[in-house]
C-alpha cells in the first residue's frame, strides 16, 4: 500500500456523510458521501459511500453497499402538477404558489442480515424480508420475501438462500437478537446453516 492511496482514501472519507433526523446504532456505520434522512439503522449494519437512504427503518447486520438509494419522495401524479411549487414541504426552488398538502411518503422496511448489492434501487415504501439479498444494480419495486434473491430491473425472484424448512427455523431462532455473548458463543457455527441450528435447538 502507498501513501498515495492512504491519501486518497483520506480525502474520499474527509467528505463527510450527511445524517438528519436518524438513529443509528452506535456498533453501525455509515460512510462518507452517504445522505441519510429520517431513517434507522439497527445494531451491526453498515452503509458504503455514497447511498441515499430517505424514510427507511434498517434492521441489524445489515450489509448495504455503495451506491444504493432506498426510499425518497413521490409526485402528486394525480394532480394537475407535480411540481413542488404545488405543496407543502422543501424543495430546491423558492417559489410556493400553493402549499396542498401530498400523501404521506410511506417508509421502507429492511429487515436483519440482509445484504443490498452495489447500485441498488429500492422504492418507497418497500419491505425487504431477513436475510433477503438484492442483486448490484436492481430496481426493488415489491416485497421482498425473507431469505430470498432478487435482481434485475424490476428485481426478480432467482431463487431462496436456503429450503423453506431452514428458513422457518433461522427466523424462529431471531438470532439478530442474542447478545454480543451469544453471538461469540455461536458464531462458530455459522458458517453452516445445519450445525448452527443443531447446537440452537439443544
Ligand atoms: C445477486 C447475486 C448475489 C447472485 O449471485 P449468484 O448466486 O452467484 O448468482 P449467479 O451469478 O449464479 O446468477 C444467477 C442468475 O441471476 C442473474 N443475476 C445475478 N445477478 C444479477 C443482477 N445483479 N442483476 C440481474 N441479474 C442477475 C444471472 O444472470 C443468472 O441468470 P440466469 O440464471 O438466467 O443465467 C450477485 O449477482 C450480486 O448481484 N452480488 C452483489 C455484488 C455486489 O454488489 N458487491 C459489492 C458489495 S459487497
Amino acid at each position: 500500500m502507498t501513501p498515495l492511496y492512504f491519501w486518497t482514501k483520506f480525502i474520499k472519507k474527509l467528505r463527510g456523510k450527511a445524517i438528519i433526523n436518524s438513529q443509528i446504532h452506535k456498533t453501525s456505520r455509515v460512510e462518507s458521501g452517504s445522505h441519510i434522512v429520517n431513517s434507522n439503522f439497527g445494531k451491526y449494519s453498515y452503509c458504503g459511500y455514497d447511498c441515499e437512504i430517505i424514510n427507511c427503518d434498517i434492521g441489524a447486520f445489515c450489509s448495504i453497499a455503495n451506491h444504493v438509494v432506498i426510499g425518497g419522495g413521490k409526485h402528486p401524479m394525480e394532480w394537475v402538477s407535480m411540481s413542488p411549487v404545488f405543496y407543502e414541504g422543501r424543495c430546491s426552488l423558492k417559489v410556493k404558489f400553493s402549499k396542498h398538502k401530498r400523501e404521506a411518503i410511506k417508509r421502507a422496511k429492511i429487515g436483519h442480515d440482509v445484504w443490498i448489492g452495489e447500485r441498488a434501487l429500492i422504492k418507497q415504501g418497500v419491505a425487504i424480508g431477513n436475510g433477503a439479498v438484492i442483486g448490484m444494480g436492481s430496481v426493488v419495486t415489491k416485497d421482498v420475501e425473507p431469505y430470498t434473491i432478487v435482481a434485475g430491473c424490476p428485481a426478480r425472484v432467482i431463487r431462496k438462500r436456503f429450503d423453506d424448512k431452514v428458513i422457518d427455523i433461522l427466523e424462529e431462532t431471531k438470532w439478530w437478537e442474542f447478545g454480543d455473548e451469544e453471538l461469540k458463543q455461536y458464531s462458530k457455527y455459522f458458517a453452516n446453516p445445519d450445525d448452527f441450528i443443531g447446537k440452537v435447538k439443544k
